[in-house]
């Protein structure tokens, strides 16, 4: 047969991260380039006796089709916690349940980006979402990050040359650089978006898990106008598959359309289950006791690496999150390094898989959250070997 395949999926990049998952399989491998929480911190009991209570006190209706925008008592509760932590106003009519924050993505390309539309992403940027928007046939732009986010002067330099349409972002604890924008770069984003009319999607899934530093108001605080993401898959459990999307009104009536020619409402009975174990336990304790845990996990990670890679390896120090950068020195490629590497068994994300543009060749990501003391220990001692046979 002729080749049926649409022409859209000629500019989508493959989840390079899926095809390592496939040599990391092995059991001798040392795996820093999954983005895996760790699975210690599921709560598994507590899930058990919220579906339990669910199934007994509600079965009928958690097992019954349910309403596109989601379960209302869960959005009420999302409603309700920004206002508690953060001080900011979303109603629950404003806040859409996903299947992951993934589909926020794909549902907000699909609403917001005609073909050719300049879409401007971070450089370093997430995957996902270069994957989700390419769906969309746009064009990438990409902008780079500092240590304190987005770089400002280029931004505005960009918006004023280029019609951008739309910017994407990962204020904290950024995947996959660890970085998180400093307050002033968050208002003079939210400045210069207003500016420049760009709509911003800000994504937020790892802003609970903070270890350090003071915490920082979401962007959407500054910029209105803005789509806020959110997930419960890094502080409850990624397998329940439920994010949200808030937006304002008139994208909102156009998100819940898509939505329901993508799957008519997330899993009822997921959202049940979720809601239940949330009000019915301690959710902050909860999230403390997995910072506790991905801080100790980072701090071993930074010592390993400041102490056993060479010193013209530089790394962010991520203050919350599960990820971390590395840049190595200009001559090393980090492709070549990883086909080195992973014969010592070890793994992580080339760069140059982040940037939309291309770029980023002597670059990685290293995810800390997945591994044990012990083999993340191991794991940057095996790195650091393979850098300096690199380096000979
Ligand atoms: C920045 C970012 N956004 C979105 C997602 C998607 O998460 P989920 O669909 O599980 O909510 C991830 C997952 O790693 C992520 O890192």
């Amino acid at each position: 047969m002729k080749n049926t395949i649409a022409k859209r999926m000629k500019g989508v990049p493959q989840s390079f991260i899926r095809e390592i998952l496939k040599v990391t399989d092995s059991e001798h491998v040392i795996s820093f380039a999954g983005g895996l929480p760790n699975p210690s911190t599921f709560p598994v009991k507590g899930l058990a006796k919220a579906c339990e209570d669910v199934l007994a006190e509600d079965g009928p209706k958690a097992l019954q089709y349910g309403s596109t925008e989601g379960y209302f008592p869960l959005r009420q509760y999302i409603s309700a916690r920004y206002m508690e932590k953060h001080g900011l106003k979303v109603g629950p009519d404003e806040i859409l349940i996903t299947t992951g924050s993934q589909q926020a993505l794909d549902l907000a390309g699909k609403v917001l980006i005609n073909q050719k539309d300049k879409v401007l992403m971070e450089g370093p940027g997430y995957l996902g979402a270069i994957q989700a928007f390419s769906m969309c046939s746009p064009v990438f732009k990409t902008v780079m990050l500092k240590d304190d986010g987005v770089d400002m002067d280029a931004f505005k330099k960009i918006c004023s040359k280029e019609k951008i349409k739309l910017f994407y972002g990962v204020p904290n604890f950024h995947n996959p650089s660890g970085i998180t924008y400093s307050e002033q770069v968050r208002k003079e984003l939210a400045a210069a978006l207003s500016k420049f009319g760009v709509q911003f999607i800000e994504d937020d899934p790892y802003g609970e898990l903070r270890f350090t530093g003071e915490k920082l108001s979401h962007i959407k605080s500054y910029y209105k106008d803005g789509i806020l993401l959110g997930s419960f898959s890094k502080v409850v459990a990624p397998g329940m598959r439920i994010g949200w999307i808030t937006a304002p009104k008139n994208i909102m009536k156009n998100l819940v359309t898509a939505k329901q020619g993508a799957d008519l409402h997330t899993n009822s009975l997921s959202q049940r289950i979720l809601h239940r174990y949330l009000t019915d336990n301690d959710v902050d304790k909860h999230i403390q006791d997995i910072i506790k845990i991905y801080k100790n996990q980072r701090d071993i990670m930074i010592k390993a690496i400041e102490e056993l890679l060479p010193d013209s390896v530089k790394h962010t120090s991520p203050e919350g999150g599960m990820f971390l950068w590395l840049t190595l020195p200009k001559q090393l490629d980090s492709t070549k390094l990883f086909n080195i590497a992973i014969k010592q068994n070890v793994a992580f994300v080339p760069g140059t898989h982040f940037y939309a543009n291309g770029g980023g060749h002597n670059t990685m990501r290293l995810n800390f959250s997945n591994s044990s003391p012990e083999k993340i220990k191991e794991g940057i001692e095996r790195l650091g070997l393979a850098i300096k046979k690199m380096l000979k």
